[in-house]
């Protein structure tokens, strides 16, 4: 356990917190410690959650032992709570990290620190406990080697301060499905058997199948082990009650290996009748459409909706009425923060020769400084450069700017326009991006 107190640096309040770091792990008795149970109920709090059970702690803690998840809570340092109010061993904030990899494309999978379970109560807020949890776990992820953060950010405004980019996105789409889902070619939806199956298949196949998915997928980061309860209806982090609505079938290649599931849950309040994806892992070939035309094959379904698509979706050009496939909404998912800007930039493939030499601005200074990106034959060699001004930046720009540029959600030139970098040297951006461009876009299928 490390016990650290990290003043604000730039609230000139008073801190009157304590940062203390522990593991998530059962107790040796089966129980769970009282620090992690504590922690557990106030992160339920800040996201609006049932009050979890001693038995949902113990399960929660269980599964995110096998993630290695280290939580952090601030603690008041001078101990005294109104009466009957929570007593100061319940943080006023919360804080998690675990750390799996990302498929930053070109077969890499590069080690990142994924941040999670962040709240700060109420009468707590805007006193700098975000920015001092977050400064200090940025700082230590960058001192162990992890060449990048992430998360998924339940507000917009709050992260790009401290290096966060969007890095992509997702969609959430509905596809009409009355009568069957026509394709244009019908034997590109035919590959292999689709079979119903019990649910508790899906929770026994994640793990595998979502393995190799993120291998396969340019911008699919590591899932929790919670992950195949979540894709099973057999718990979540709102409740470990398994749903009893949730149904699966399982996709069979030409050898009658699973390739492949979708788990789904009818949605009651919806009209037209609808089903909702619950998840759905394509490992194999042809597995993808086979598992959509499974779903178009529903009796009494009108529409089944997904809100984990991709931005480009196989499925849309593949059916024969594209417009019965509706893209309702497309939102940010994964946010990147680079904290190693020669690691994270020689990991990922380029698509074109040359070099340009990039200055990057960042506020926590784990990024900073003068970088040129060299690339011959898809490969980058990437050097820091002296600032004494015998190098000359050709592009400027944050760590949040380079960070959403990593896997391609938007390009320099688009940044360019929207006043958010600056060009040292003309046509720099379009240089740029002629080095980084990606053939497809990034898909990430985790929520965390
Ligand atoms: C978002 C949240 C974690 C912020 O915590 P906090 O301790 O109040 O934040 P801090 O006082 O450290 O503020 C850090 C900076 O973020 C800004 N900020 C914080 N919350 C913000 C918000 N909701 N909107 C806009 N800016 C915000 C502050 O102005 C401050 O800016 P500055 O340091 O550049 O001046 C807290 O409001 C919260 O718990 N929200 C609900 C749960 C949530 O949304 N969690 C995020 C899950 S990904």
């Amino acid at each position: 356990m490390s016990t650290e107190r990290e003043p604000s640096t730039r609230n000139p309040r008073p801190f009157p917190y304590e940062l203390r770091t522990f593991p998530v792990r059962p107790a040796d008795d089966g129980g769970v410690p009282d620090e992690v149970a504590k922690w557990t109920q106030a992160v339920s709090l800040g996201f609006y959650g049932n009050v979890p059970s001693e038995g949902d702690i113990a399960k929660y803690a269980l599964h995110e032992q096998v993630d290695g998840r280290m939580a952090t809570g601030a603690y008041l340092s001078d101990a005294a709570a109104p009466a009957g109010a929570w007593g100061p061993e319940y943080p006023v904030a919360t804080y998690a990290y675990h750390r799996k990899n990302l498929n930053v494309g070109g077969g890499t999978l590069l080690p990142v620190h994924q941040i999670t379970a962040v709240t700060v109560r109420p009468s707590h807020r805007r006193r700098g406990l975000l920015r001092a949890m977050i400064s200090s776990d940025l700082a230590q992820a960058k001192a162990a080697g992890l060449p990048l953060a992430a998360l998924t950010a339940s507000e917009a405004v709050i992260y790009g301060r401290f290096g966060f980019g969007v890095a992509t996105h997702v969609c959430t789409v509905e596809v009409a499905s009355r009568g069957g889902i026509s394709f244009h070619n019908p034997a590109a939806a035919a590959h292999g058997t689709v079979e119903v199956a019990d649910v508790l298949a899906v929770r026994d196949l994640h793990n595998e199948l979502f393995a190799r998915v993120h291998a396969a997928t340019f911008g699919s980061i590591g899932r929790h082990d919670m992950y195949r309860l979540v894709a099973s209806g057999q718990g979540n982090y709102g409740s470990m009650e398994p749903a009893r609505n949730v149904r699966a079938a399982l996709h069979y290649d030409a050898s009658g290996a699973v390739d492949g599931y979708v788990s789904y849950r009818p949605d009651e309040t919806a009209t037209p009748r609808t089903v909702r994806i619950v998840d759905l892992l394509a490992a194999g070939e042809g597995a993808y459409l086979a598992l959509w035309n499974y779903l178009g094959s529903l009796d009494l379904i009108d529409r089944v909706t997904w809100d984990m698509a991709p931005e480009v979706d196989p499925l849309e050009w593949a059916m024969a009425a594209k417009r019965d496939y509706q893209r309702k909404q497309t939102e940010d998912h994964l946010w990147l923060r680079i904290l190693d800007v020669p690691a994270a930039l020689a990991a990922r493939p380029y698509a074109a020769g040359g070099r340009i030499t990039l200055h990057v601005g960042d506020p926590l200074g784990h990024a900073s400084g003068l970088f040129t990106i060299e690339v011959a034959h898809g490969t980058a060699t990437v050097t820091r450069r002296p600032e004494d001004g015998s190098v000359a930046a050709e592009l400027s720009l944050g760590v949040s700017e380079l960070s959403s540029l990593y896997l391609g959600a938007v390009t320099a030139r688009t940044l360019l326009a929207a006043g958010r970098i600056r060009e040292e040297a003309p046509g720099a951006a379009a240089r740029f991006d002629v080095l980084t461009a990606r053939s497809v876009a990034a898909h990430s299928l985790t929520n965390f």
